[in-house]
C-alpha cells in the first residue's frame, strides 16, 4: 500500500517540478482490461511475447505472428482509457513542460488525449510495408491475415519495434532530451525489464531527477527509484496529479 507520506511527498516533488516526465508500461492498461506482457494472462496460445514480436518470428510464420496481433487488435478495440491515462492527458494541458514516453502500443494515452508523447515501442494501429516501407494507419478489426500493401502489394507488418530491433531515432531523441532535463520522472505500470526503458530510470537519476515508481508491485527498479508507491495505477495516478 502507499503510505499517506509518500504519497504526500511525490505530490509535493510533483508540484515543484518544472519539468516532467512520466514512463508507462502494460500495468497503466490492465487497469483498462489490457493483459500486461508478464502477468498470469500475458500470454497467447502458450506463445510469450519473446516468442512473437520478433523479425525472426515474422519471418518464420507470418500468420502466426499476425494471428496473435489480431486477437490483440480485436481485444483493445473494445478498451477505454481509464483514470491514470485522463490524469496523464490533463497534466500535459497544465505543464508547459511535459513529456510521455510509453512503452504501450495500445493506443489509450492517445485516446485519452496525449499528445506530447513517444510510442517508444509503435502503435498498433499502424503498418508497415515490408518491401516499399510505406507506413499507414489501419484500425481494421479483424485485420485481413496475412493483410498487404495498398501501394504495392506486398505483405505489412505491424509498425512495432520488435525484440532485437532499434527504437525509431526521432524517438531515442525525444527520450532521452525528457529523460536529462526533467525534475521528477514517474515511472508507472511497468517491470522495468525490457531494455533500452529499463535504463530511463538511471538516466534521469544521474541527471538529478526525483524518481518515483508506480507500481502493484516492488520491480528491479525499485532500488534505484526515490520512492515505490505500491497500489493500482488508475488509483495512484489521479491522486498524484490532482492539483494539491
Ligand atoms: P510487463 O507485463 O512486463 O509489466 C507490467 C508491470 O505492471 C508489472 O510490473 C506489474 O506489476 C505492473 N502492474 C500490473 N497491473 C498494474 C496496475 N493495475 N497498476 C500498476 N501497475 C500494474 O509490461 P511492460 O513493462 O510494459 O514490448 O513490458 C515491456 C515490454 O515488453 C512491452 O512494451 C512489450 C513487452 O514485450 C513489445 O511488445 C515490443
Ligand atoms: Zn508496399
Amino acid at each position: 500500500m502507499a503510505s499517506a507520506s509518500d504519497l504526500g511527498i511525490v505530490k509535493e516533488r510533483l508540484a515543484a517540478a518544472r519539468s516532467i516526465t512520466i514512463l508507462t508500461g502494460a500495468g497503466i492498461s490492465a487497469d483498462s482490461g489490457v493483459p500486461t506482457f508478464r502477468g498470469t494472462d500475458g500470454l497467447w496460445k502458450n506463445f510469450r511475447a519473446e516468442d512473437l514480436a520478433t523479425p525472426e518470428a515474422f519471418e518464420r510464420d507470418p500468420r502466426l505472428v499476425w494471428e496473435w496481433y489480431s486477437w490483440r487488435r480485436e481485444l483493445i478495440a473494445t478498451k477505454q482509457p481509464n483514470d491514470a491515462h485522463k490524469a496523464i492527458a490533463e497534466l500535459e494541458r497544465s505543464c508547459p513542460d511535459f513529456w510521455l514516453i510509453t512503452q504501450n502500443v495500445d493506443g489509450l494515452h492517445r485516446e485519452a488525449g496525449s499528445r506530447k508523447l513517444s510510442e517508444i515501442h509503435g502503435n498498433i494501429w499502424t503498418v508497415r510495408c515490408t518491401a516499399c516501407g510505406m507506413i499507414a494507419n489501419n484500425r481494421d478489426v479483424p485485420i485481413a491475415i496475412l493483410p498487404s500493401c495498398a501501394r504495392c502489394g506486398s505483405l505489412l507488418r505491424p509498425h512495432i519495434v520488435w525484440f532485437g530491433e532499434s527504437l525509431f531515432t526521432d524517438d531515442l531523441d525525444c527520450c532521452s532530451r525528457a529523460l536529462t532535463r526533467c525534475d521528477v520522472l514517474l515511472v508507472i505500470g511497468t517491470s522495468g525489464i525490457v531494455y533500452p526503458a529499463a535504463g530511463f530510470t538511471s538516466v534521469a537519476k544521474e541527471a538529478g531527477a526525483f524518481v518515483a515508481e508506480i507500481n502493484l508491485d516492488p520491480t528491479p527498479q525499485s532500488v534505484l527509484v526515490d520512492i515505490s508507491l505500491h497500489g493500482h495505477a488508475k488509483d495512484l495516478v489521479p491522486l498524484l496529479l490532482k492539483p494539491i
